[in-house]
């Protein structure tokens, strides 16, 4: 019979045969899936297994800070990387979704790969592949994914050629949750919604800038800290905020602004490839769409995606 307690024990033998004494690079991402493979690997191997948390400033607010302190008290060793320079210097003056996706694939490879030839005789890539990723062959989230996307482009980068490791890849999500939970991991972050590799990179409209980066992450922020607040969080299966390229005309006070517009999503869903908006309570899209107007300097309107899958994507870009 299948259960999470011994996946986990039979796993951790496997993972110390397969490995043995050598060291395993990997890359985590916040999310659910890397998360839980590390802490499985770190079960196994302890400090011989290096993670590498990188920031490409386009993550949540307070994201990378209280993400690296969660991992650090999980036991894990990693190394955080703040590399959002590089990011933002890739992105200038970049308007098209596909060629800001690339531009992130392509630095995230150089900060990995940098990082990787620092730990001294690596010999595996662990990952936090999961079933759905191996049957799809490209997945949709995690560091994983922009490697997979992108290496065919060029030649491979070093860490590419070490031996493959991922105890995850014959998990469904809901499993990799169950074993999470199974080796004591926070439920919060086992909770979490899925996030983008590209992050809010794809969620602000056109060209990035840091001043648009600061001003959705204020946006996202109120509106996620209001699902929790609610009680709202655990019922949708993904949400966030996006910033629109386009101005409208308000009024602050005797002044008329001229100023950003915010669409808010949130959706339900199983896997991602079908969605329907979520039907959240007027009384609570009022008080969010207040906040954000009256805390977040630069918006003046918010609007709220009543789009499902098909036809519309859950991100706009
Ligand atoms: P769409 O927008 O295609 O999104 O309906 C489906 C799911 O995939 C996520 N997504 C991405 N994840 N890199 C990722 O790692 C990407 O480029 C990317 N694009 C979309 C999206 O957040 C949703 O969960």
């Amino acid at each position: 019979d299948w259960t999470p307690f011994n996946f986990v024990e039979m796993t951790v033998e496997d993972l110390k045969k397969q490995v043995g004494t050598e060291k395993v690079v990997l890359g985590l991402s916040g999310g659910v899936d890397s998360s839980v493979a590390a802490v499985l690997l770190n079960k196994a191997i302890g400090d011989n297994l290096h993670c590498i948390f990188v920031n490409n400033g386009l993550l949540r607010k307070y994201e990378f800070e209280s993400v690296l302190q969660q991992y650090e008290g999980m036991g894990l060793n990693v190394k955080g990387v703040d590399a959002t320079d590089r990011f933002m210097d890739a992105l200038e003056g970049l308007e098209d979704p596909e060629a800001k996706r690339k531009a992130i694939g392509r630095v995230f490879i150089e900060v990995f790969d940098d990082e990787a030839h620092k730990i001294e005789d690596a010999k595996w890539l662990g990952q936090g592949t999961i079933y759905p990723d191996v049957i799809e062959s490209i997945s949709v989230n995690g560091p994983s994914a922009t490697i997979k996307s992108h290496h065919n482009v060029g030649g491979l980068p070093d860490f590419m050629k070490l031996k493959v490791v991922e105890p995850l890849r014959m998990l469904f999500k809901d499993e990799v949750r169950r074993v999470g939970a199974s080796l004591g991991m926070n439920p919060e972050l086992l909770g979490r919604h899925p996030f983008p590799g590209p992050g809010l990179a794809i969620r602000i409209l056109g060209d990035i800038t840091r001043e648009k980066v600061a001003i959705l992450q204020e946006v996202d922020h109120i509106f996620i800290h209001n699902l929790k607040e609610w009680g709202l969080y655990d019922k949708v299966w993904q949400a966030g905020a996006i910033l629109l390229p386009v101005n409208s005309v308000g009024v602050m006070g005797d002044e008329r602004t001229y100023e950003k517009c915010v669409a808010l999503r949130a959706v339900e869903s199983t896997d991602g490839m079908t969605a329907d908006w979520v039907n959240l309570p007027y009384e609570f899209l009022q008080k969010t769409s207040n906040e954000i107007i009256n805390k977040v300097k630069g918006v003046n309107r918010v609007v709220y995606d009543i789009s499902s899958k098909p036809p519309a994507t859950i991100e706009w870009e």
